[in-house]
This record gives C-alpha cells, sequence and structure tokens, in this order.
C-alpha cells in the first residue's frame, strides 16, 4: 500500500486494543511491507483482558489469528487506579461490536514460551527482541506501562530495537484528555518518562499530526462497501465518529494509531520531524501528562539540538488514510 516501495518491517505492536488501535492491527496483519510479530496488550481503552480479547478477534477477522498475543499490566505502573475509556472506544473498546467480531475468550494471552507456558507482555517482548535483534520497530499504542516494565526487567532491551515509535503526546496541540495532555502519555506518565529517558530511537506521534490525519465518514461508507474487514472497521467507526461528532463538531475522527505504525514502517512519509528532546509532567497539577517538547524557534525553523534525541512528527504527507481504507475494504481474509 506504500506510495513507494520499502523493505519488509518486522514490527511489535503494543496496544490497547480500542477502535483506533483495531485499525492499525489490521494495516499491520494486511499489509505487504510489514511482518506483525507480535501484539503485546495494555490497559488503556478498555482493561487489558477486554483489550486482549478484541485484539485476538480482529486478528482473527484479519486471517492473522496466528500472530502471538500477550497479556500485560492491568493498570499505571504506580498502582494508581486504571481509568477507561468507554465514552470513545464504548464499554467493550470496539463500540459495541466485540460480539459481532466473535471475540474468542482468552484469559492469560496465548503466546506460548520455550517452555509452553502463556507468556506475559514483558516476556514476548524481549523474547521478540533476542529473535529479532537490530531490527525489531516496537510500536507502542497505548499506555506506556509494558514498555516500561519491560525496561524495569531488561536494561538492554534499547541495544536489540531499532526504533520505538509512540503515539502519544503533543508538542503544541491542545490535549485531548485536558488542555495539555494526550491520553496514552496521561494514562500513565511515569512509565512514559521511562520510556522517553531510555536509550533508545524514540520517535513521537502525537496529536499535532494524528489530528491532522483524519478519518470521515466518507472514509466509513466505502469501509461499509468492502469485505469483512471493511465492513467491521466501518461498525467499529460508526460509534468513534459519533464520539469525535460531540467534540469536535465534524464526523471525523484522528487516525491516531495507525499513523504511527504508518510513520514507523514507511507507509507514510514524514515532512516536518525535528529532533527535539521530550520530557512528561509527571505532576500532579492541571498539567500532569503533558509532553514538554524543547520546540524553539519560528513553527517549521527548529534548530538542530545537541544531544537532542526524540524525533517529534509535526507534519506528514497527505494520502495515508485513502491508502488505508482500500486496504481495508478491499480485504477478503481467509477466516
Ligand atoms: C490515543 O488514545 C486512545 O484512546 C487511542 O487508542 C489512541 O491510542 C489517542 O489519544
Ligand atoms: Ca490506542
Amino acid at each position: 500500500m506504500t506510495a513507494s516501495p520499502t523493505a519488509l518491517t518486522t514490527v511489535l505492536l503494543d496496544v490497547d486494543t480500542g477502535i483506533d488501535d483495531a485499525l492499525a492491527i489490521f494495516t499491520a496483519a494486511l499489509s505487504n511491507e510489514i511482518d506483525l510479530v507480535g501484539c503485546t496488550v495494555v490497559w488503556g481503552n478498555v482493561d487489558v483482558q477486554q483489550g486482549a480479547r478484541n485484539t485476538a478477534a480482529v486478528l482473527q477477522l484479519a486471517g492473522h489469528g496466528d500472530v502471538p498475543i500477550a497479556i500485560g499490566a492491568a493498570g499505571p505502573r504506580g498502582g494508581a487506579e486504571a481509568v477507561f475509556s468507554p465514552q470513545v472506544h464504548g464499554a467493550d473498546g470496539l463500540g459495541g461490536c466485540a460480539d459481532t467480531a466473535h471475540v474468542p475468550v482468552l484469559s492469560r494471552g496465548r503466546s506460548a514460551g520455550a517452555a509452553g507456558s502463556p507468556e506475559s507482555a514483558v516476556e514476548l517482548m524481549l523474547r521478540l527482541s533476542h529473535e529479532h535483534a537490530g531490527v525489531l520497530e516496537i510500536v507502542a499504542v497505548g499506555p506506556l506501562t509494558n514498555l516500561a516494565a519491560a525496561l524495569d526487567v531488561d536494561p538492554t532491551l534499547p541495544e536489540r530495537i531499532r526504533q520505538v515509535t509512540v503515539m502519544g503526546g503533543a508538542a503544541l496541540a491542545q490535549g485531548n484528555v485536558s488542555e495539555t495532555a494526550e491520553a496514552n502519555i496521561w494514562h500513565d506518565p511515569e512509565a512514559a518518562q521511562v520510556v522517553f529517558d531510555a536509550p533508545w530511537e524514540l520517535t513521537m506521534v502525537g496529536l499535532d499530526v494524528t489530528m491532522t490525519s483524519l478519518i470521515t465518514d466518507e472514509h466509513r461508507a466505502r469501509l461499509a462497501a468492502g469485505g469483512a474487514v471493511g465492513r467491521f472497521s466501518s461498525e467499529i467507526l460508526d460509534f468513534y465518529l459519533d464520539f469525535y461528532e460531540q467534540y469536535t463538531g465534524e464526523r471525523a475522527s484522528g487516525n491516531h494509531d495507525a499513523l504511527a505504525l504508518a510513520v514507523a514502517t514507511g507507509l507514510v512519509k514524514t515532512t516536518l520531524s525535528p529532533i527535539v528532546d521530550v520530557t512528561v509532567d509527571c505532576s500532579e497539577g492541571p498539567t500532569r501528562g503533558r509532553t514538554v517538547t524543547t520546540l524553539e524557534g519560528e513553527w517549521g525553523q527548529w534548530p538542530e539540538r545537541d544531544g537532542a534525541r526524540h524525533r517529534v512528527v509535526m507534519e506528514v504527507e497527505p494520502g495515508f488514510e485513502e491508502r488505508m481504507v482500500d486496504l481495508l475494504a478491499s480485504a477478503h481474509p481467509e477466516v
């Protein structure tokens, strides 16, 4: 589905499978350019068990029921109570459609380690980092609790990862859970800080760019006219677009998680992505969860900063949503 050819990219998706996560999983599973080697599930949009069931259902619908799934953190790093987002994604995370996807029962994840017992998200992440050392791209599209936990267990993890791409944060854009904070970072700022501090290449795909990469009602209608994946995507998007309509006045949603995947894998090219420093506001005040970004200078003219490590995507070339919708609408997987 690329505009220009890219090499096959090996991807581990860390998901909290709600509606836009589902679109990212479909895209990863169905793109010829991507080798999806695992999904680790984290709490966030829904509780982690429901997120895992949703992930399994989506992979199965895409004809990729063999992709390993492992269950991770059930709540924030510091032990605070988990707060979910039923108003955005529905109580089941899939806009009330989880049942129609015949969500399988998944109690402990189904990825089996060498000993045959179910692996945790951290175990799967570490195993895949060894099996695909140097080429594995981690694309994290939920709260960063699982990644921070993996770094606790094995601080050498970054040596084996090609890049981490995070859907989260807002550099100059307004937040979506508070004036300044984006949901994935706000859910677990302490975990996010650990992940931003770790010595790996990290790309942040935040609201600055995901809210310019829109899925519209016209896209939804095209999906509805497609195959099983397209029809299911259209049904879950109906709920998501209703939410966005209340929030922005338009039936158009940010294509958050799939855009992060697309940036990581070259399915879309970035046109403005300065390398700067990002820190996370972990205070208990009104700016908790804000990504504080050293974007100095005039808009679009950020100077290179010595020692800066975080690539913050501000603009991408247009057209990815069209290609994504075509891919999902035309999918006819053998289930
Ligand atoms: C992010 O928050 C979640 O609700 C979405 O799945 C996405 O990952 C957008 O702020
Ligand atoms: Ca998500």
